[in-house]
């Protein structure tokens, strides 16, 4: 009998995904299912990325260059520099997604058994990439009392050794909402420069910030070039999650170099979602200012709505569409499952992403679940009445 890898037992199942088979059934009962769980936002994709690709007239749908279109990567320095991030063309190679930057990364950079720090609770799939890549996560935990800032510069010299190259952030954070501030972007720098590590930050979120506060890239800290790798997409910032299109910038030519070689192994970016994605660069300021608007009156709605919940936790995002709930619960786990499978008010339930698999350290995060306020504002309501409804059926159940 042939039998799969070790790595293939290990990589983990999607948090996010994972209780997907009992929001089915649910629907086949004819449940309503408000899906609080995925970071699929409804928001139009802008019209000029969608028109550029209807009005295309391919007659050939070719490879594109390994690192994407010159093109492309020319606006998109274009892009980076109106953010105040200097990078040429050819510090930028367009990945399928920021998924595939991720990867691109980890590969580059580091060997079977190295280790990487990262902040937990984090993107679930860090987990699965680092798998992929043999490489060890080694979290360290931000506090939903803190509001998931940085933790101390001190723990993280804690945990590096001489296995340690790279720490990684998400910037803002994915589930977390916390945006780090230009102090603790300069507290990291100082630290990966002083231990000659790579800092990976994941910033797919940049344009969501909210209350005034502005987005401070890696890249914008002077004196961290050989350090700095960014991973981008498209994914969020046009609506555009299907077009698979992101991208891995760094002004450190071995990290690219080291990375192209990875980009030739998957021979090229989609070649009509980079079309999309080059004209989704003419995308008004309106369109993020009309979101961005969008996003924060969401998001107020929410925690206004959860705060009135007894015994709930919640962390004030700050940044991106989600944010980590903790409920007066054991297991969140259970709970959601629970939702799905047991619980309705006129036919309607809530599907949720328990935290537990955002973090890396057993038993964290168990009684929390991660929210993403990607839907209107009414059916936010909606669903943290359900949510109340719930929490207090279940506990009374227990
Ligand atoms: C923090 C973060 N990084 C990366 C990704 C990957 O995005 P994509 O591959 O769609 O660009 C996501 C998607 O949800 C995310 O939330």
């Amino acid at each position: 009998m042939p039998t799969i890898s070790n790595k293939g037992r290990h990589m983990p199942a999607s948090p996010i995904r994972k209780l997907v088979p009992y929001a089915e059934d649910a629907k086949k009962r004819g449940i309503h299912v408000i899906h609080l769980n995925i970071g699929q936002p409804d928001i139009k994709t802008p019209k000029v990325a969608l028109d550029a690709v209807r009005n295309h007239n391919i007659e050939v749908l070719a490879y594109s260059m390994t690192e994407g279109s010159e093109e492309y990567r020319e606006k998109i320095a274009g892009y980076y520099a109106q953010k105040d991030i200097h990078v040429t063309a050819k510090e930028i190679i367009v990945t399928t997604g920021g998924s595939e930057a991720l990867s691109f990364a980890m590969g580059s950079i580091m060997d079977a058994d190295d280790e990487i720090i990262i902040p937990e609770p984090f993107y679930a799939n860090y987990n699965g990439f680092a798998t992929a890549a043999g490489v060890k996560v080694v979290p360290i935990a931000s506090s939903i009392e803190a509001n998931f800032a940085l933790p101390p510069i001190s723990d993280f010299e804690k945990l590096i050794g001489p296995k340690t190259k790279a720490i990684l952030i998400c910037n803002p954070g994915n589930p977390t909402g916390y945006l780090y501030s230009k102090e603790e972007i300069q507290q990291l720098a100082a630290l990966v420069k002083k231990h000659d590590l790579f800092l990976i930050a994941d910033e797919v979120y940049r344009e969501f910030t909210y209350d005034n506060k502005q987005h401070y890239s890696i890249l914008q800290e002077e004196g961290l070039e050989a350090n700095a790798i960014v991973v981008d997409s498209v994914s969020k910032r046009y609506s555009m999650c299907g077009a698979r299109i992101g991208c891995l910038l760094s002004k450190n030519k071995d990290v690219i170099l080291t990375a192209m070689k990875f980009a030739q192994a998957r021979l090229s970016p989609p070649t009509f979602a980079q079309i999309a994605s080059e004209a989704a660069l003419e995308t008004p300021q309106s369109y993020f200012d009309d979101v961005i608007e969008e996003y924060v009156a969401r998001r107020d709605v929410l925690i206004t709505e959860l705060k009135k919940l007894p015994g709930v936790k919640v962390a004030v995002p700050q940044g991106a569409f989600y944010c980590v709930v903790e409920l007066p619960i054991e297991d969140a786990d259970d709970f959601a499952q629970w939702l799905l499978e047991k619980f309705e008010i006129d036919h309607s339930t809530v599907m949720v992403a328990p935290a537990a698999g955002f973090y890396a350290t057993p038993g964290l995060g168990k009684n929390q679940i991660r929210i993403a306020y990607v839907l209107e504002k009414n059916q936010l309501v909606k669903a943290v009445h359900i949510l109340g409804k719930a929490l207090k059926q279940y506990n009374s159940n227990s």
